[in-house]
This record gives C-alpha cells, sequence and structure tokens, in this order.
C-alpha cells in the first residue's frame, strides 16, 4: 500500500496511482481528524470520494502517529492525550475515539487502537504495552458501529520479545478477526531482530486470513516476510525517495543529482513499463530534479511505486509458479 496520509498519495493523481499497479491506499486517522476532521471527510462523501479513489482504503488508528508524532503526551488505560500540532489544543484518543474517527473516515479496512512502545522500552514496559494494546482491542471491537462494511484488524505488540509476540499472537487469533498486522516493528531495532519477530509471529496468525506488516517496505524485509506469510505492507519509502530526488532501479537507489545523469539520455529503467520511464530519460529527470521542478517529484514518485508494486508482483507470480526461493532466495540471506 503506497502512503497516502492526508487523503492523497503526495504527487500523483488517482489516475497516475491506479497506473502503478497499487491496489490498495493506506490513511491515517490521526492526520485526518486534525486537518481537516472527519466530518468534512464524511461531508465530501467518505474518504474514497473525497479524494478520488474508488480502490480498496485502510486507515491506521493514530496511535502509532500519537506516539511518534505529537508532544506532550500522557497515556494512561482510558487512552492518550496530547497537544494538537496545529493549534495547541489538548486532544483525547482513546481507543472508542480512533474507532468512531475510522467509522466515519469510511475505509474499508480499520486498525486497532494500539501501543507501540519504542526500542527502548524494558521488557516490562513492552510487556505492559502488550498487555494494554490487547484491552485497547477488545475495546475497538465493543466500539466498531460497522462491522458489515469496514474490516477491523487487531495489532500484535512485544517488541523484539518473542515469546510476547508469541503469546499476542495467539490471543488475538482466538478473537476472530477478519485480517491481523503485525505493529511496532522497524522502531530502530536491528534488522536480524525484525526478520526474526516476522518470522515467529506471521505464521502464528491464520494462514486463511490477511496479514499485515505495518511501516515496512523494502526489499529484503518484504522478502522476508512474504516468505513467512505475509501479505500486506504499507512503506513511504518509494514517494518519500521520490521527492528528495532518489530513483529506486532494480533493488539499488539513485540520487539523480548525482553528475553521471546530467547527460544519460536513457530511462531510470529499460524494463520498467511505468509512464516516467516509457517517456523521460535520466537527464530530463536529473534535470528536473537539480530546478527542484514538481514534476520531478510526480515522474519518481510515479516510478518509485510502480518498481515496488512491480516487485510484489514478481513475488506472487513465483509462489504460484512454485519458484519463490530459485528467484528470491538470495534475498533471504543477511547482507551488507
Ligand atoms: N505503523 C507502523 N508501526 C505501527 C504500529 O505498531 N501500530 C500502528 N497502529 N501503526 C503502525
Ligand atoms: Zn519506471
Amino acid at each position: 500500500m503506497p502512503v497516502g496520509t492526508l487523503a492523497t498519495v503526495k504527487t500523483l493523481t488517482p489516475a497516475q496511482l491506479k497506473e502503478t499497479g497499487a491496489q490498495m491506499v493506506l490513511s491515517n486517522t490521526y492526520h485526518l481528524h486534525l486537518q481537516p476532521g472527519e466530518a468534512i471527510v464524511a461531508g465530501g462523501g467518505g474518504l474514497h470520494k473525497f479524494m478520488g479513489w474508488s480502490g480498496p482504503m485502510l486507515t491506521d488508528s493514530g496511535g502509532f502517529q500519537v506516539f511518534s508524532l505529537s508532544e506532550m503526551r500522557k497515556i494512561s488505560e482510558e487512552g492518550v492525550t496530547f497537544r494538537s500540532p496545529h493549534d495547541g489544543q489538548i486532544i483525547k484518543f482513546t481507543p472508542e475515539k480512533s474507532i468512531e474517527i475510522q467509522n466515519t473516515l469510511g475505509a474499508d479496512v480499520i486498525m486497532a487502537f494500539d501501543e507501540c512502545p519504542p526500542a527502548t522500552a524494558s521488557r516490562q514496559e513492552v510487556e505492559a504495552a502488550t498487555e494494554r494494546t490487547y484491552r485497547w482491542l477488545l475495546r475497538c471491537i465493543e466500539a466498531h458501529q460497522r462491522p458489515q462494511e469496514q474490516a477491523l484488524f487487531g495489532i500484535v505488540q512485544g517488541g523484539v520479545h518473542l515469546d510476547l509476540r508469541a503469546q499476542a499472537a495467539e490471543a488475538l487469533e482466538k478473537l476472530d478477526l477478519p485480517g491481523y498486522a503485525i505493529g511496532g516493528v522497524s522502531v530502530g531495532e536491528e534488522p536480524e531482530l525484525i526478520h526474526q519477530v516476522v518470522q515467529v509471529t506471521a505464521p502464528l496468525l491464520p494462514y486463511h486470513k490477511p496479514r499485515y506488516l505495518m511501516g515496512v517496505g523494502t526489499y529484503q524485509e518484504m522478502v522476508v516476510a512474504i516468505a513467512s506469510g505475509v501479505d500486506l505492507f504499507d512503506c513511504v519509502i518509494p514517494t518519500r525517495w521520490a521527492r528528495h530526488g532518489t530513483a529506486m532501479v532494480q533493488g539499488d537507489r539513485w540520487n539523480l543529482k548525482n553528475a553521471k545523469f546530467r547527460e544519460d539520455f536513457t530511462p531510470l529503467d529499460e524494463t520498467c513499463p511505468c509512464y516516467t520511464c516509457q517517456n523521460f530519460t535520466r537527464a530530463y529527470i536529473s534535470h528536473l530534479v537539480r530546478s527542484q521542478e514538481i514534476l520531478a517529484y510526480t515522474l519518481l514518485s510515479i516510478h518509485n511505486i510502480t518498481e515496488l508494486i512491480r516487485f510484489t508482483q514478481k513475488i506472487r507470480e513465483a509462489i504460484l509458479n512454485d519458484t519463490f526461493i530459485p528467484e528470491f532466495g538470495e534475498w533471504l540471506t543477511p547482507r551488507e
């Protein structure tokens, strides 16, 4: 899922986004609550209609963003209070409030309100957050008003502690939710630990339901996670890097400001079917990036998203053809 935090995948129209092959878009409860507010999104006919995206959508619950982005937050059993970065107002998010906002926004998949402890948290702190996340999930299920239209996914926390992860996964599995996510990864821990957490947690979640690894989407992390059964990812990397003038090309990243691209009149990737690669050269995109022309970021976002979606499409084909290990096995061994 490309990331469309504020009901837009930055720099792209929905038509351009669709052409990348992306199926589902992620948006965010925290950001949309602050701006423009869920009432306005609902007034515009709900998230899909408001932003002109007819494909599936998922909203994250806002828990993670409250923890990572807002100041003066106070966490209690009831929920989280924080100061709005827009106007300084004190705002309270609870599991009930997050679900109410997500019911109003109207995405197809909504996420449970969870507590994601930082990588620096002690085992005791992670254990407390994991148990609270479970109690909050029960409150989310209770508060959900549109279960026929919106699938509520539970989130497994547990930090790098594999026994806590296993306990949480088993407890969530019993709730028979329509889908499950693995949260609390990529918060500053070693890549090897991320792999272990995913390899232990994903197989404990039901294989016939979607399994979503939150906030992850680099090539290697996706291959490792897919090998363990993960189906769904979100990641800002393709669009964020695009806005920094970086292209993702066949497993590598290129800074288009590099002098070697100035007179390179070939496409970013000859094998890529995207609009950018079919119509423009490295030299032209390098010129746009150097001139800080807005089109640079659109063209690079189109290419980068197409590139990652194509990567997952190739993996899906390999799984169906039983050639996953010969084709992608090299990604499963640690590199550097
Ligand atoms: N996005 C990335 N990680 C997380 C997480 O642990 N929880 C939530 N809600 N969103 C995330
Ligand atoms: Zn391309």
